[in-house]
Formats: structure tokens, sequence, C-alpha cells
């Protein structure tokens, strides 16, 4: 069989007087209107526990959306069960039936429920309109569409056979469950990390960010409307610990694939190392973990095109994409250009709910991200290595709302330059016209981070030098561009170093990891 080509869901403006936006606001009051109930989904049936968490949008802490039923080990057991009771029948059904129920996730994804998962992403984890268009809906169905079609072209490849012979390779999924931990930041990815290994015949337990509960639970309807099979997607809410102490000691635990931070990546790692002997099977590991972002702007550069990149690729969704520039190296001589750009262009930028839909930026995601971001620039405003050159202003009162700020160091490795905050906080290194290769040499000492980074010159022997001592930096290199918004079939998207296991979301690379290939020979 062949599926149909992917293409990319085209994404809509939301622009005053659009039948989009009118529906977009519509569903937003709908859902501020009630207060949910919300179960886990484990092996199908709704499961409540009466042990219940408030759920809040970020930016309207007296605003409640609905109350999530938390789960303890119980439930994490119920939810493995469920799955390797689902196994049974899951990697015995014929790829193009999974095929059909991704692309018909997709179909729901891009029509009725667009302003559902839209507006849900926008209200629980405080997203602008456009930036939960090109996640939620627009980011998501691209998975669903690519990965069928990524998939397709794995099954195809088959070796040669000799005369005589027939040789050929299954590509069988894993002998186990998988475990999916998802982030906050992108409900695209939250939606990705069970369904690729489920679409290549796994079945997974899916734990989400308990600031992502929310659009979580819509997401998960979708699956079922799409007609995932019972069992296979299992949807639990536990605290972290409790999770991991129940999924890594069980010997059927065959995969984890997980966004999120460094130090939760690493210390999962340990623990599935301390149970290694227990697993029938070496677990795949896939992870995209934290990042420290740069921007390299070259004096050939073209300043307008940096101020861009700086005002977008720092502050859109507050500078918690993983993929969002927090470090950046301004030559000297070109710097005050950059900069008037860079106030010219946020003289225009609003800050409030994304409710009203003229605010570009909307509130961080929790209190504890807010106190970090709030301590880190209160730091720099007393600090005589830093200056804050733009914003520094915050507010938790209503919601936790952090200006978009800029400080200005004159150490390269100061805290702010190497620590990863994930918010709207950019600093800023000038450097010497005439220390180019220097400062590349500190960009790359300065992080242990390797996810995104890009350079802004219009000089082919620089963008060549750079483009070759970057090389370990970024798992995704831009030129010319800001790092963030990597487009699925277009750009396969994660890091290396500190930044994870570069197992390319949205792509071949990442599907294979969710296989067990089977070798036969038969000779005639
Ligand atoms: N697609 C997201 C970005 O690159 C992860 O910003």
């Amino acid at each position: 069989f062949q599926v149909p080509p992917a293409v990319n869901e085209p994404i809509k403006s939301y622009a005053p007087g659009t039948p989009e936006r009118a529906e977009l606001k519509k569903m937003l009051e709908e859902l501020r209107s009630q207060e949910l109930d919300i179960p886990m989904f484990i092996g199908g049936e709704e499961i409540r526990t009466g042990n219940t968490k408030r759920i809040h949008p970020p930016h309207e802490i007296a605003h409640t959306l609905g109350h999530y039923h938390q789960g303890d080990e119980t439930h994490v057991h119920m939810a493995i069960d469920a799955a390797l009771k689902a196994r049974k029948q899951w990697v015995n059904l014929s790829w193009e039936h999974r095929a059909a129920i991704f692309l018909k996730a997709a179909d729901l994804l891009a029509g009725p429920y667009r302003q559902l998962i839209n507006a849900a992403t926008m209200l629980g984890q405080s997203k602008n309109a456009f930036q939960a268009e090109i996640d939620s809906a627009c980011e998501l169905a691209d998975f669903f569409r690519f990965n069928v079609q990524y998939m397709t072209e794995i099954y195809a490849g088959q070796p040669e056979s000799a005369p005589g012979i027939w040789d050929r390779v299954e590509y069988r999924p894993l002998e186990g469950f998988v475990f999916a931990l998802t982030p906050f930041n992108f409900t695209s990815i939250a939606g990705n990390l069970q369904t690729a290994p489920a679409m290549m015949g796994n079945v997974t337990v899916w734990k989400p960010s308990k600031t992502a509960v929310y659009s979580a639970y819509f997401l998960m309807k979708l699956f079922k409307e799409a007609g995932v099979p019972d069992g296979v997607i299992n949807l639990v809410y536990a605290s972290g610990p409790v999770a991991a102490k129940e999924i890594f000691s069980h010997p059927d635990f065959a995969g984890f694939h997980f966004t999120g931070s460094t130090g939760v990546f690493q210390s999962t790692w340990k623990a599935i190392g301390d149970n290694i002997a227990k697993y029938k099977t070496y677990p795949r590991i896939v992870g995209e973990t934290g990042g420290k972002d740069y921007i390299l702007a070259h004096k050939s550069c073209d300043a307008k095109g940096v101020a861009t990149a700086i005002v977008r690729g720092a502050f859109e969704y507050q500078g918690q994409k993983c993929s969002a520039a927090s470090r950046a190296y301004m030559p000297a001589s070109r710097w005050e250009e950059i900069f008037g750009y860079v106030k010219e262009q946020m003289a225009e930028v609003k800050m409030g709910p994304p409710e009203d839909f003229s605010n570009f930026v909307n509130a961080v995601i929790d209190e504890t991200s807010f106190d970090l971001l709030a301590g880190a620039i209160d730091e720099a405003k007393e600090s005589n290595e830093a200056k804050v050159i733009l914003g520094g202003g915050h507010d938790k009162s209503v919601g936790y709302f952090i200006e978009p700020t800029i400080i200005l160091t004159t150490n390269p490795k100061y805290r702010t330059m190497e620590e990863e905050l994930f918010g709207p906080v950019l600093t800023i290194y000038v450097y010497d016209d005439n220390k180019f290769e220097e400062t590349m040499d500190i960009l790359d000492s300065t992080s242990i981070y390797a996810l995104t980074g890009c350079i802004f010159a219009q000089d082919r022997y620089i963008i060549e030098k750079a483009t070759k001592r970057l090389v370990d930096t970024a798992g995704n290199f831009y030129i010319n561009d800001k790092p963030t918004g990597a487009v699925v079939g277009q750009q396969p998207f994660g890091g290396s170093r500190g930044s994870g296991t570069n197992d390319k979301a949205g792509s071949a690379i990442n599907l294979m990891r969710w296989v067990s290939p089977r070798t036969i020979k038969e000779n005639f």
C-alpha cells in the first residue's frame, strides 16, 4: 500500500475578522465557563481517585479550569498491566491499520479538534493563539502524518537476496511497554512521545507534566476518537518518583521517550542502569533535554535580521521553547544598530493573558519557574558584571508574568550565559569584532548543552567557518535565521551533549528506536 503523501498542515492566521478567530474565541469562553473533572485513562477506563489537584491558567492563578485525579503506585501498575494486555492484539495489527488511526487523528486535529486543543493549550499553558496554532494543531498533525510516511519507508527497507535465498527484515515492536514522560511547553511534543512508539506497534504508559494535564486530557480524547484501542496509550498522573519506581523496576519496561530537564533524564538513566539486569531486553532510551541556545552575529550580519531573531527567538512563548535563544554574542561595531532595531520591535510587544489576542507575551508556566527567573533578573540588577538593558520587571500577583528581559554582561561566562533558565531572559555578550574566532571558542566551551544555535553573517567564508567550528554546539543549526521553529518534515529536531540523545523528533531516526528488527533468511 501507499499512504497519502504527507504535507504540512497550513497555519491559520487568526487575524481579526477571520472565522478561525471567532471559533477560537468561542472555544476559549466555553472552556473558561467550565470546571472539568479530569480522570486518568487506564485500559480505556476513566479512573477517578478522589485525590484531586486544581488546574489554573498560569496567567490567572485565581481562575479554576478543573481538577485532575492524582494516582499512586497502584494506578501506575494498572497502566502497565493494561498496556501489556493490549499489546497482545496491537503488535499483530497490520501496519496500515495503525497508519489509518494516526492519519485520522491528524484529520481530527486539523478539523473538529483544532480549536479545542488550541484553546486548552492557550489556557492551560499560557500560550498565545498563533503559538498554540503552530504547536498544538499544526505541529502535532504534522508529526502524525510524517511519522506515518516514515513508518512505511522503514518497513520498505529490505536487504538484498542472493539467488535461491530470500532475506527479509521484520521491523517488530519492542518486547514490552514504552514509558512516555512529556513536557508542558509543546502540546505537539506531548502528543508525539507516546504516539511515535505506538505507531510502530508499541504500547505505552504516558505521564504528562503536571503543568500540562489540561491539554493532555483533550489529547487523550482525540486518540480515543481516532480509534486508538483501549490500553495502547494509558494516561496516568502520578508523582515522578512514584511512577519511576514502578516503571523502572518492571521486567517488561522496554523504552523511555522523554522531553524535559537534563537532571531528570540523567537520574532516570541511572535508575534504568541500576535495574538493567531485571529487564527482558535492553530498553531504548530517547530524550530531548536542556538547552542554552545561542545567536551569534558576525560584523557582516544584517542587523535587522539579528534583531528579529532576538525578539522572536528569545521571547516567543516566553522563551519556553526548548529551542529558544537564551545567550547571544554580538559584534561591538554593530551592536548599537542591532539593539536599536530590538527596541523598535519590542515597543510593539504587549504582555498579558492569551485570551486577549493582542498579547505577544503571556505568563511563564508556574511559580517555581517564575521565582528562578525573577531571582536571576534581580541578581543581574545587582551585579557589577551585568546590567539589565531591557525589561526586568516581574509580578506574580495575578499570574506568573516576567517581562521580556535582556541582560548585558561583560563576562562571557556569567551565570545566565551558562545556566538554563527557561524563560524570557536573554543574556548578551558584546565581543570585539577582531575576536570572532575566540568568541566561537568561548561559545563552544560555555555551555554543557547543544540543542539549537544560529549564525548571522553575509560573508560566505564566515558562514562556512562558523558552520564547521560550531559543529558540536547544536543539533539544529540555523544560518541567518532564529534558532526556533523547526518544522516537522523539514528540519528534524534534536540535540546532543547535555541536550539529549539526538534521535531527531519527526524523523525515521526516531521511529527506528521503537523497533526491534528480526532478520529472516530463507533458503529455497
Ligand atoms: N519545533 C520546535 C522548535 O523548533 C521544537 O522551536
